[in-house]
């Protein structure tokens, strides 16, 4: 049985999922990452693929972006797919000199502006997102072993790319590395069930110093976060 947005019959999604923002990326990566690759998911476009890397099953699919789209993605991947682990890949605005374009960023933990977890009538604080320890400790050995640069920290999900102002600098004086869209609604749904959840990102632009990518920044650092999130996938 398939769900209102996914195609997959169940047993069809491995365990472990790869979640880029982008579906067009989700087939780059089945196409050139993993074997026996089959597409289980069209609709929205939201392509998924599973295949295996190193003999072991991993999928990937494309989320779309914020946290409404992830939320409902993740959702179902854990919930009517039974995934207990899930790896979003993406890209992130850089709020610290400390990184520069095309380092990676790994999401230790996801603050935000979305009132994503106002759906669980939280009583008495504010619910802190976080990521699996367990996928993060991995990551960061395989980043290391690559000699990937990269950060471990807290990123600022928000649901507003174009706004009127700057972000705030207090996120910035807070210690936040980076705003992205996803991870909190990914976190969520980890922490209500269970599962294990890790946002990692390369930095496309930074707020800042205004740098972007270049073709070829962006193609190493693509291929840095890739490895990096099959490697923790298959671990
Ligand atoms: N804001 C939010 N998400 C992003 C950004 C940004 O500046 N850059 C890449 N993803």
């Amino acid at each position: 049985m398939s769900t209102p947005h996914n195609n997959a019959e169940k047993g069809e999604i491995a365990k472990s999922v790869l979640l880029p923002g982008d579906p067009l990326r989700a087939k780059f990566i089945a196409e050139n990452y993993l074997s026996g690759v089959k597409c289980f998911n069209e609709v929205r476009g939201a392509l998924g693929y599973t295949g295996t890397y190193k003999g072991i099953p991993i999928s990937v699919m494309g989320t779309g972006m914020g946290c409404a789209s992830m939320g409902i993605y993740s959702y179902e991947l854990i919930h009517h797919y039974e995934c207990t682990s899930l790896i979003r890949i993406g890209s992130c605005g850089a709020f610290t000199e400390k990184l520069k374009v095309g380092d990676l960023v790994m999401a230790i933990g996801a603050s935000t502006d979305t009132n994503y977890a106002g759906q669980y009538q939280l009583e008495g604080g504010n619910f802190s997102a976080t990521a699996s320890f367990r996928l993060l400790s991995r990551a960061v050995s395989e980043a290391e072993k690559q000699k990937a640069p990269f950060m471990v920290g807290n990123v600022y999900c928000t649901d507003v790319f174009y706004r009127p102002e700057r972000i705030p600098d207090v996120w910035k004086r807070m210690g936040i590395l980076a705003a992205e869209m996803e991870s909190f609604a990914l976190y969520c749904n980890a922490a209500v069930a269970g599962v294990d959840a890790l946002t990692i990102l390369t930095v496309s632009d930074h707020l800042v110093t205004g740098q972007s990518m270049t073709p070829l920044e962006r193609e190493k650092s693509f291929k840095d976060m890739m490895v990096v999130a099959l490697e923790t996938a298959a671990a």
